[in-house]
């Protein structure tokens, strides 16, 4: 049909026209897709960051970084979890933020803070401990 309309003047009017429909959806199809792949790329750099480690990041500092620093560097106060979660198996480490040491300055957590959220700061700081996470802001990185 191309050969014949490019041989024949007449058709060229009708070749014009016909592809501008083609033309336009191809042109918004690419727009739609454009726009639809916005939000998802916005979505895929959130995600690099998992909802568990930032919110152990949020965790850990409101409640624990006055004692065991920043970023969990530890301090004079209390030890650098870094190094206590790579010696506490799992279980034992949940333990003591459940339960504490009060003897020793610990104190328990459960009041405040239940399973799922020790769990989150659990593996804030073994992303701190492994050297996967910098100091600061999880999503900031
Ligand atoms: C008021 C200060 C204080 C705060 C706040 C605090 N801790 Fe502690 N924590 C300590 C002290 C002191 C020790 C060391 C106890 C000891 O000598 O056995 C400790 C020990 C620990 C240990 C055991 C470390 C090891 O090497 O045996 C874990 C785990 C722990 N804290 C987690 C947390 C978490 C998680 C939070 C926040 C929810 C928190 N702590 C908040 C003072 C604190």
């Amino acid at each position: 049909m191309l050969q014949r309309s490019s041989i024949c003047g007449r058709n060229r009017v009708s070749r014009r026209r016909f592809p501008s429909p083609i033309v336009l959806s191809t042109v918004l199809f690419i727009l739609l897709g454009a726009c639809q792949g916005i939000p998802e790329g916005e979505a895929q750099e959130a995600s690099q960051v998992s909802e568990v480690v930032m919110n152990g990041w949020r965790w850990f500092h409101v409640y624990c970084f006055r004692c065991h620093g920043m970023d969990a560097v530890g301090s004079q106060i209390a030890p650098n979890l870094r190094e206590s979660i790579k010696i506490l198996p799992h279980d034992e480490f949940i333990r003591v933020i459940r339960e504490g040491r009060p003897e020793k300055g610990m104190q328990a957590w459960n009041v405040l803070l239940d399973a799922s959220q020790m769990e989150d700061i659990y593996q804030y700081v073994m992303e701190r401990s492994a050297g996967r996470l910098k100091p600061g802001r999880p999503d900031e990185q």
